[in-house]
């Protein structure tokens, strides 16, 4: 079934104290959020690719289109405060043919082809797919001042990337119902699980690291052989 794509792109970037946002820093000759649509332009099923950005970067957004020869669908979207608003705003222009949504942070330009595809299938047949892997740090909770209160057991954690992708019907609603609670999530499968839908962890890889600190950026620079 086709694919609808709508990536956020609209984060300040304040844990990476960059002057410009994330998505528009370069990594050698392209900016990491051209590296990350570049990896959905290699998907046959996608139709449609959605950009959440902030409004003074939509013309950069549109210009960046008209460089990409393509027959998919691009469309762009003034984001929201929070992530989950600009996810929002996208999921209105989802496109009626498409009958799978993914979602997939701007600042993960490495996530490979055919696990894209792997969780496509898994979402198809149950309703959603979460590409992740195991927790490699043993995680703690604790309280207000840092306190540990509890271990939960590594073996069932799992760390949640991104693409996370679902029946669009499924998504919709997920979001919906979250809005209508104020309950905000720091993913998507968060709000879809609160309504009961079935999502399933799809084994993924370490290279598909989220951008998020400057040692991730010189990371990002490894992997693409640009090191300084
Ligand atoms: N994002 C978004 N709208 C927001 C917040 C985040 O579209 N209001 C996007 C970011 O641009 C990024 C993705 O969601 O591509 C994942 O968010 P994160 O890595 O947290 O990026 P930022 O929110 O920009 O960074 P920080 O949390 O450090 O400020
Ligand atoms: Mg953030």
């Amino acid at each position: 079934s086709k694919l609808s794509v709508i990536i956020p792109a609209a984060g300040s970037g304040e844990r990476m104290g960059s002057d410009i946002p994330k998505p528009f820093i370069k990594v050698g000759d392209k900016t990491i959020l051209e590296h990350t649509i570049s990896r959905f332009l290699e998907v046959p099923d996608v139709a449609q690719i959605i950009i959440a950005t902030s409004k003074s970067y939509i013309p950069t957004i549109k210009s960046m289109f008209e460089q990409l020869s393509t027959d998919i669908q691009l469309d762009v979207v003034e984001g929201g405060a929070e992530r989950q608003f600009s996810i929002y705003n996208a999921l209105k222009l989802v496109s009626a043919e498409c009958e799978l949504v993914a979602v997939h942070d701007a600042v993960r330009p490495f996530v490979r082809k055919q696990l894209i595809e792997e969780c496509c299938e898994v979402a198809s047949n149950i309703g959603g797919a979460v590409l992740g892997v195991p927790a490699k740090d043993t995680i703690k909770k604790v309280d207000a001042d840092k306190v540990i209160e509890s271990t939960p057991d590594r073996s069932v954690l799992w760390q949640a990337q991104t693409p996370q992708v679902f029946q669009k019907e499924l998504l919709v609603k997920a979001y919906e119902s979250a809005l209508g609670e104020n309950f905000i999530g720091t993913d998507d499968a968060s709000l879809v699980e609160r309504i009961g839908g079935a999502i399933q962890m799809v084994e993924g890889d370490r290279e598909n690291l989220k951008i998020t600190y400057p040692v991730d950026l010189k990371v990002a620079e490894l992997i693409l052989g640009v090191g300084k």
